[in-house]
């Protein structure tokens, strides 16, 4: 039965296992942040993205099972129709005094965000400028939408000013779209030089803040403040709710008139299932905690501050944020440290092409505040023998 088809899948199969690229999902038999659980033994876990230990903590738990109880599981509907709950509504508010913004519309993931704010928002008489660098969904989302694409150097804001000026020449309207941190390198642009640059082109400029929510500024309201800018200046911002907030969904926020766009406009919006309302209500109480309880941003920051000092020998890419990366270049030797570091009890994954450019393999080391300072020791010590 569609013999043809089965062939060419398996063919595609055959040739991503010959370059050592397969990649299959690990099942964990227990997670608590720093520690976790892979048939039946017990690592340290630096792969994940519970910057602040929020997945677990106890106030969020009981904030998820309460919103069930209260308001039900799932939403039984998508939010135009019967979806949209008084959680879910409490959640948005929230999300517009924590950030300072005008409107905030939820999504069911940060890869459907993405693709709304990209497809609704951008025309056949636009173009699209990503950084070189850009998530998967940013790139999916600019290669499937009707305006032009173009990238731009990673960072590089001569480069994305050589690309301001053809666009003008060619009488196109640029969008401008980067990260707060880059999920792969750790590092973030110089937002504040980039929305000048984009006021002198009329450019809109769209920020992905995956990493950088509940992380980064004076109550983890982003990179934006973290930069000394209101979200506010920011055409849009996309953030999730599953990486520091521990929790699952994302949003975009902006002023008025661009989110009642994407409210009329946004097909993952308007035609997909609302948020869980007990996820909605797990988020308010993270986002409570990240607000408040600074001690865990001051955590992580020390411990990103310990681990650079310790593996300041080491071949790590330069960020002073949560996720560091150590360059290894071929395939087989980013599994092959990832295996030995698996053998001394430390959980972190070898990230390959396509997620990184080709032969830039790497370990990719994520921190957390619930690491201890023997915890990071330890992981240096190892990663050390390694190169
Ligand atoms: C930069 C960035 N944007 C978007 C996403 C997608 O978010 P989600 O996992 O909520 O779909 C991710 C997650 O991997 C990410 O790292």
């Amino acid at each position: 039965m569609a013999q043809a088809k089965l062939t060419q899948l398996q063919q595609a199969l055959n040739e991503r296992a010959t370059q050592q690229l397969l990649r299959h999902p690990v099942t964990l038999d227990s997670y608590n942040g720093r520690d976790i659980t892979v048939n039946g033994r017990h690592y340290l876990n630096f792969s994940g993205n519970d910057y602040l230990g929020l997945a677990t903590a106890p106030e969020v738990l009981q904030a998820f099972a309460d919103g069930a109880a209260k308001y039900g599981a799932g939403s039984s509907g998508s939010p135009l129709l019967t979806g949209q709950h008084k959680v879910h509504q409490q959640l948005s508010d929230t999300l517009c005094d924590w950030l300072e913004v005008e409107r905030t519309l939820l999504f069911s993931s940060g890869f459907a965000a993405n693709q709304a704010m990209l497809l609704t928002l951008a025309d056949q008489q636009d173009v699209l400028l990503l950084d070189k660098l850009s998530h998967a969904s940013l790139i999916d989302a600019a290669r499937h939408s009707n305006a032009h694409f173009k990238r731009f150097a990673h960072n590089d804001l001569s480069a994305l000013n050589s690309l301001l000026a053809q666009q003008r020449a060619l009488a196109q309207q640029p969008l401008v779209v980067t990260e707060g941190v880059f999920s792969m390198d750790g590092d973030s642009p110089d937002l504040p030089a980039m929305l000048a640059l984009c006021q002198q082109y009329d450019a809109p400029l769209l920020l992905d803040d995956a990493h950088g929510l509940g992380v980064s500024g004076p109550e983890g309201q982003g990179s934006a403040a973290a930069q000394g800018m209101a979200t506010s200046e920011l055409f849009c911002l996309m953030a999730n709710f599953g990486k520091a907030l521990g929790v699952g969904g994302a949003f975009i926020a902006g002023s008025k008139t661009v989110l009642d766009y994407l409210e009329q406009f946004g097909r993952h919006y308007i035609y997909s299932t609302a948020l869980s309302p007990a996820l909605c209500a797990a988020v308010l109480k993270s986002i409570e905690l990240c607000r408040s309880q600074n001690w865990r941003r001051e955590q992580l920051q020390q411990n990103i501050g310990l681990f650079r000092k310790l593996a300041a020998d080491l071949p790590l890419l330069s960020s002073h944020t949560a996720i560091q990366g150590m360059l290894l270049g071929s395939n087989e030797r980013a599994i092959a440290a990832s295996d030995q570091l698996k053998q001394a009890g430390i959980w972190l994954s070898a990230i390959r092409p396509p997620t990184v450019p080709a032969g830039s393999a790497r370990l990719r080391i994520t921190l957390s505040s619930q690491h201890t300072a023997h915890d990071i020791t330890l992981l240096v010590q190892q990663l050390r023998q390694l190169v």
